[in-house]
């Protein structure tokens, strides 16, 4: 039996400081997230100055724990792995600086990995037989991608939102609503009881680019909606607009990944970032892979939203290619999946 490779990866992009040792890109050894969520909530979004100096305090012992709950010391692991780009600059730049100097002080091949291949590597974990090429929709708080995997790590953009990610336009939505920060899963969970037909919007469509995503107009039409009501001192059933709003999402994407589907066939369809928790979405995607009969993957909740053991499965694959970063290694807040 060949030695496994065991990586300790370190996520700090936006609000969530995390580590987890991970072995062979596909069985987590351990995994800890410290979330600065309740923070943030008071300022209705994520505040990136706050974010950098909350990674700062935590990322110390969010890093041990990870090392204690694998049971191993650093000198144990076979390289060092951290989300290099894109994201908060601010927050980044904590994981990329703290895993540089393990990187020093260890000896240990530093890994860079880009925070998007993590959110698809995250199926890795879940699903141990999946391996590209598959289709895949990436929708986050920050991208609303639908992107070939063509291989672990070579990727092919084939849509992206034109303004508003997905996500993005979930949390603005439900904020109008008058729901906490971050919102998509409170709009997640009125959508069970409202009703999806109760308000007709906008599913708006980019000329010319068929794969190409726009949420922007829904989200203006849903706090419009609000405004409106408010003016005419008409009350709104909010769950009704919200489970409107989601079934609404939920047509654009599914639509886009028919289209995509019969332009770029694969076999297995696969959901990636933190809205792939929307149960709705997941309903849906899964029977449009049922009608097409090709497999649907999608991350466990634990596995959605941000989280380091994503990046310790991709950078896995990284280290295969050869993909090893130097110390010059620097933070990106906006970089491509393609290009590494
Ligand atoms: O991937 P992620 O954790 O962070 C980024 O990389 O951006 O995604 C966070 C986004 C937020 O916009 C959040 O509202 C959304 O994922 N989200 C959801 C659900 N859970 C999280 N959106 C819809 N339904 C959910 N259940
Ligand atoms: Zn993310």
């Amino acid at each position: 039996m060949e030695k496994p490779i065991r990586i300790l990866a370190i996520e700090s992009s936006c609000d969530e400081t995390a580590a987890a040792v991970v072995e062979n890109g596909r069985t987590v050894l351990s995994s800890v997230i410290s979330s600065q969520v309740e923070e943030h909530r008071k300022y209705g979004g994520v505040v990136p100055e706050i974010a950098s100096r909350r990674h700062c305090e935590n990322i110390c012992w969010v890093v041990d724990g990870a090392m204690k709950e694998a049971g191993m010391t650093f000198g144990e692991l076979d390289a060092i792995a951290v989300t290099y780009a894109p994201g908060l600059i601010g927050a980044l730049l904590v994981g990329v600086g703290y895993a540089k100097g393990l990187s020093m002080a260890t000896g240990k091949p530093l890994i860079a990995v880009h925070h998007l291949r993590g959110h698809v590597a995250a199926n890795y974990i879940a699903h141990p037989d999946l391996k590209p090429p598959f289709l895949c929709m990436i929708a986050s708080g920050g991208h609303s991608h639908i992107v070939e995997v063509q291989d672990y790590t070579s990727f092919k953009v084939v849509g992206r939102t034109r303004d508003d990610a997905a996500g993005e336009a979930f949390d603005k939505a439900a904020r109008a609503m008058g729901y906490p920060y971050p919102g998509g899963v409170y709009i997640d969970k009125a959508s069970k009881t409202g009703d999806p037909k109760a308000f007709h919007l906008p599913k708006p469509h980019v000329e010319g680019s068929p794969f190409d995503f726009s949420f922007s107009g829904l989200k203006t039409a849903v706090i419009n909606t609000l405004h409106t009501a408010k003016q005419r001192e008409i009350e709104i059933n909010v769950e009704n607009l919200a489970a409107s709003f989601q079934q609404a999402v939920c047509d654009i994407i599914s639509e886009k990944l028919g289209l995509a589907l019969d332009e770029y066939p694969h076999d297995t369809l696969v959901l990636a970032g933190g809205v792939s928790a929307n149960s709705g979405l997941r309903t849906r995607l899964e029977a449009d892979c049922k009608k097409r009969n090709i497999r649907f993957c999608c991350p466990p909740l634990s596995l959605c939203g941000d989280n380091a053991a994503m990046i310790g499965a991709q950078a896995y694959y990284e280290f295969l290619e050869g993909n090893i970063a130097d110390l010059s290694l620097n933070a990106v807040a906006s970089k491509k999946i393609e290009i590494e």
